[in-house]
């Protein structure tokens, strides 16, 4: 079964494509089959960082690990009807063609296209980035201004909100693990910090997501880029760019607790070659 990993969020600059980056190699890395899909095809962030890494490893002769990268490109019809109903073809029949990858990673753009909300009626685990900020947070819920307390879901809950709808009634088993990850978290502004972490724990309860320990803002996630690498290429002996500091290592670390608090399936083991397989 493939398992699909949506990064949504209908801010800019929240870290999807970031996070999406380092979700894929992570999973590359312990051996799973990964298709990664960008639907953000005006920016390509994550294309683009993976095309970065193929030609760096090309250059320096490395043996990194790719994923699968199927495009999906937006439709360019007139009729809004006819156009969804293409791109739901494409997203589907795509999605249907990497029936034996283990984990297919979503990254969406920042605002909310007829591709993106496709995503996310697909996932099986949404991963939504969120700045450190209440610009930010707005995005996912409205506060009331005289107490600071949680109102009522915004925009982006409800899109999240219809996606579970919509898989309740296919009848699909499992619902969907939404996990909220802050982002860009300073090491100073305590004060800020420690108020969203009491919006967003109000929050998680009555819309439905889990909250995972995010990443701190550092300056080595945006360094990676050019050379298409993320933290889980760094150090050990054979390593490209060697871990140099304190902070990439508490980077690292970030990395590994996202990804083991997605409780993400194991996959099967591969089925042994028979006999006849290895003589072919
Ligand atoms: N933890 C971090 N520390 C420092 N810089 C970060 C961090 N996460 C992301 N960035 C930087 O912030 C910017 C936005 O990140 P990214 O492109 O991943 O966001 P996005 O949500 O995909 O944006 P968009 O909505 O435009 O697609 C990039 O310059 C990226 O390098
Ligand atoms: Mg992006």
């Amino acid at each position: 079964m493939t398992h699909v990993i949506v990064l949504g969020n209908e801010k800019g600059g929240s870290g999807k494509s970031t996070a999406a980056m380092h979700l894929v190699v992570a999973l590359l890395k312990s051996d799973a089959r990964v298709a990664a899909i960008d639907l953000d095809l005006r920016q390509r962030s994550l294309s683009r960082y993976i095309e970065n890494r193929r030609k760096f490893n090309e250059i320096n002769n490395l043996s990194l690990e790719f994923p699968v990268t199927p495009t999906v490109e937006p439709s360019d019809l007139d009729s809004r009807e006819e156009s969804r109903r293409q791109e739901t073809e494409r997203f589907t029949s795509t999605l249907q063609a990497l029936a034996d990858c283990d984990f297919v990673v979503i990254d969406c753009p920042g605002a909310n296209t007829h591709l993106s909300r496709l995503a996310h009626l697909h996932a099986d685990t949404i991963v939504t980035p969120l700045n450190d900020s209440f610009v930010d947070f707005d995005l996912l819920a409205r506060l009331d201004p005289e107490t600071s307390k949680v109102a009522g879901p915004s925009l982006y809950s409800e899109m999240v909100w219809l996606a579970r709808k919509h898989r309740a009634h296919t009848g699909v088993p499992g619902g969907i693990d939404w996990v909220v990850m802050r982002n860009r978290v300073s090491a100073t502004k305590a004060r800020n910090k420690r108020k969203m972490a009491e919006r967003l724990e109000d929050l998680s309860s009555r819309i439905g997501f889990r909250l995972a320990r995010g990443f701190g803002d550092r300056v080595i996630y945006r360094e990676l880029f050019p050379m298409g690498l993320t933290l889980l290429d760094l150090g050990g002996r054979n390593a490209p760019v060697r871990l140099s500091t304190m902070s990439h290592v508490t980077a690292r670390l970030e990395i590994r607790s996202l990804v083991a608090s997605l409780n993400l399936p194991v996959p099967e083991e591969r089925a042994a070659p028979s006999q006849q397989d290895v003589a072919a």
